[in-house]
């Protein structure tokens, strides 16, 4: 099987590397093209990526392009993984919104919307002409953030998309050891949006170990979320760690402006890999890319796109898909991240338990931005923009709406084809 990465020039692709050769057995892969159009980075990416996989002893063969056409020609999958504007626009995202007290996140709030309305639009070109060229059975998976709106735009256009994110198999990790079970018997009930979501079960063999998770851990887990442990215990839920930035949302915007923005910190760590990668000596995943957030993101992309590509029987994977009734608060085309069974005909909701008002309401708010966002980075125009801001849950007054907006539009009019 062919797997394309658009965007592959990414410090992140040993990641995905590093779980091919260690799944030879779950995925059948022989060829690898990245594709990337920072030749320099891609090069070594590549050349780093090659060696991983030969001494893991794997046979597969890894190609490097900038065609994205020639690059995807074939493919089985396609793993979409871009930022558009890098490390700088994120710098940007994750300031701008403090002009206004809001939290500067890459994905949530204002430094979200950003990010989407310059995503959007490149994002829906490639998978247009993946679409002529590969044709209408590849797999497309996308990681690109903001994953749910991205995804969004990709199933309305008709492309055969699923969203994923490494947030729920960091979390089913960690249940599973506190648990002493193994990852693959630990079953999520994963409820919301992708980077809004909750655990509201755990389930090992059919039962659920959420209250002993939460009656004897509750320490350890509300510190790897940042949620106080009694708020914690009265949800008999575990938040993403992307919750902190509702729930203590001004504390998050007091430390954010003491901190160096995430930009600055990645762009030193990517600096260090690509150093590392260079290094023909090295064979093995460098230790300092667990520096970065998407640690494991390997393991759920190759478990998805084993379940996508092989033909065998159903699994159970937390992916970004439509609502289609999952959710009775919300619209059947919304896309949500939850716990699904996931073959070669796609990915399918797992029906889970009514979700009650304390979670309902942000998923509704969030969904309703995220209907405007999208609607904002199709269509292009600022009050577009402001009215996204408006109905976001951490912007939501005019004078803010307003402010960021024309900001907003100011700082990346490069990468807006309507400003
Ligand atoms: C997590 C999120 C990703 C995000 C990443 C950021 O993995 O799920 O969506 O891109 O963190 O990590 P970084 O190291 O770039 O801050
Ligand atoms: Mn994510």
């Amino acid at each position: 099987m062919k797997l394309a990465v658009v965007g592959g020039g990414s410090t992140y692709t040993p990641e995905l590397i590093d779980g091919i050769a260690g799944r030879r057995a779950s995925l059948d892969v022989d060829e690898i093209v990245l594709i990337d159009p920072d030749a320099y980075r891609v090069e070594a990416v590549g050349d780093f990526s090659q060696r991983l996989l030969n001494h893991a002893g794997h046979s597969a063969r890894v190609r490097t392009t900038a065609n994205l056409e020639e690059g995807v020609d074939g493919a089985s999958a396609v793993l979409i993984q871009l930022r558009v504007g890098g490390q700088k626009a994120r710098a940007s995202d994750e300031t701008f919104p403090h002009l206004c007290g809001c939290v500067g996140q890459e994905t949530t709030g204002a430094g979200g919307l950003a990010k989407a309305l310059r995503t959007v639009p490149v994002v829906l070109d490639i998978a247009e002409r993946v679409r002529k060229v590969a044709g209408d059975d590849t797999w497309i998976v996308n990681f690109t953030n903001p994953v749910g709106i991205v995804t969004r735009a990709l199933l309305q256009e008709g492309h055969r998309a699923v969203g994923l994110c490494n947030v729920a198999i960091n979390l089913q990790r960690k249940f599973a050891k506190l648990l002493g079970a193994s990852t693959g018997d630990v079953k999520l009930v994963h409820t919301g949006l992708n980077h809004l979501s909750w655990e509201r079960g755990v389930l090992v063999d059919g039962v659920d170990r959420l209250p002993e998770l939460l009656a004897q851990h509750a320490e350890y887990l509300g510190e790897e979320v940042s949620v106080p442990v009694d708020w914690m215990q009265r949800m008999q839920a575990v938040p993403s760690y992307y919750l902190k930035y509702y729930y203590s949302h001004d504390a998050q915007v007091a430390k954010q402006q003491t901190e160096r923005p995430r930009a600055e910190v990645v762009s030193d760590v990517e600096e260090e890999l690509l150093k590392i990668y260079l290094d023909p000596e090295q064979v093995t995943k460098p230790e300092s890319l667990e520096k970065r957030g998407g640690a494991y993101y390997s393991e759920a992309a190759v478990q998805l796109v084993h379940a996508l590509t092989s033909g065998g029987g159903a699994e159970e994977h937390v992916v970004n898909v439509r609502n289609n009734g999952t959710f009775n608060f919300l619209p059947d085309d919304a896309v949500i991240e939850v716990s699904s069974t996931v073959d070669s005909a796609g990915a399918t909701p797992i029906p889970q338990a009514p979700v009650d008002p304390r979670f309902a309401g942000l998923i509704a708010g969030v969904t309703a931005y995220e209907y405007l966002a999208l609607d904002a980075a199709i269509k292009g125009g600022r009050d577009r923009v402001a009215d996204a801001l408006l109905a976001h849950p951490l912007v939501g007054q005019y004078t803010k709406a307003d402010k960021l907006a024309d900001e907003l539009v100011a700082r990346n009019r490069d990468f807006l084809p309507w400003a």
